[in-house]
């Protein structure tokens, strides 16, 4: 067992989009944890009950839920115009895949996965990064994944219905491009852009593939949202002040083989 570091979040306000999933609500958690006042924003019309029991087991109340679709600039900006507090902390955490086949794949869902990852990840970075640039800075964190990096072991995936598809590597891939890219952009205005890419977290998945995602991940086991969470706290604080385009694996390893 690890000791829980805190960081000092008590001065920002946080901005999750995908804050819903599994590692987007383990996120605002942890910011809240960490003194953070947050956004918590999915495209749900509303909060999930069970975030909100958890919030209120919790007794956190420094939040606020925003209902975005992350593919539409005018649902982004409608949010934006109506938020009280100034974003200090942008993560882009709302992401999708496709499961179905290469030779199955259809434009449609090329589009899809493309307008929420990559296109969504772009277009909240740079409605929040103008309101960054007027307060002279800000931390965008964008979530990629280890198949931005490298590619899958199908071998791993079997008939799971699991498998990953080439879309969403590309636009995993596409996502620590744009955090280079932002990052020597938004630089100038003290806006530091930095990349998280997880390893598989553990869902439930079928016992043969996480026998096998185990096999081949150097730590020998999937990643719990709490893995996460840490190094995305981190990145948010003062403590990450000289650390910009960055892409930080949290993975167990599985990206070094
Ligand atoms: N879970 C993993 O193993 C894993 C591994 C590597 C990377 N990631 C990445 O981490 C991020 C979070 O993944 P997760 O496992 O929590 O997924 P999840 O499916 O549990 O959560 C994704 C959230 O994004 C939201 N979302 C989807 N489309 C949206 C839109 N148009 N506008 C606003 N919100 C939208 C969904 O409602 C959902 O709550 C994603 O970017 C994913 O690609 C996940």
């Amino acid at each position: 067992m690890y000791r829980k570091n805190s960081y000092a979040l008590t001065e920002s306000v946080a901005f999750i989009t995908g804050a819903l999933g599994q590692i987007g609500r383990e996120i605002v958690m942890r910011f809240l944890e960490d003194g953070a006042f947050v956004y918590i924003a999915d495209k749900g019309k509303k909060i999930s009950d069970d975030l909100a029991k958890k919030l209120k087991r919790a007794k956190f109340d420094n939040y606020r839920y925003v209902t975005i679709d992350v593919t539409s600039e005018e649902s982004i900006r409608a949010v934006y115009r109506k938020l009280t507090r100034p974003v200090d902390v942008l993560v882009n955490c709302a992401g999708i895949g496709v499961y179905t086949s290469f030779e199955s794949r259809t434009s449609d869902e090329l589009d899809t996965v493309y307008a929420v990852n990559l296109k969504g990840t772009i277009l909240c970075s740079k409605i929040f990064s103008a309101g960054m640039m007027k307060r002279k800075g800000g931390r965008i964190i964008n979530i990629g994944s280890i198949y931005g990096i490298t590619t899958p072991d199908f071998s791993m995936y079997g008939d799971s219905g699991r498998n990953s598809s080439e879309i969403y590597g590309a636009t995993k891939a596409g996502i620590i491009q744009t955090t280079k890219y932002l990052a020597a952009y938004l630089a100038p205005h003290n806006i530091l852009v930095n990349c998280v890419s997880p390893g598989g977290v553990f869902n439930r998945q079928k016992s043969f593939f996480v026998r096998r995602y185990k096999k081949r991940t150097p730590l020998q086991r999937m990643a719990a949202p709490d893995d996460l969470t840490g190094v995305i706290a981190f990145l948010a604080s003062d403590e990450a002040a000289y650390i910009t385009g960055q892409n930080i694996a949290v993975d167990g390893g599985f990206t070094i083989w």
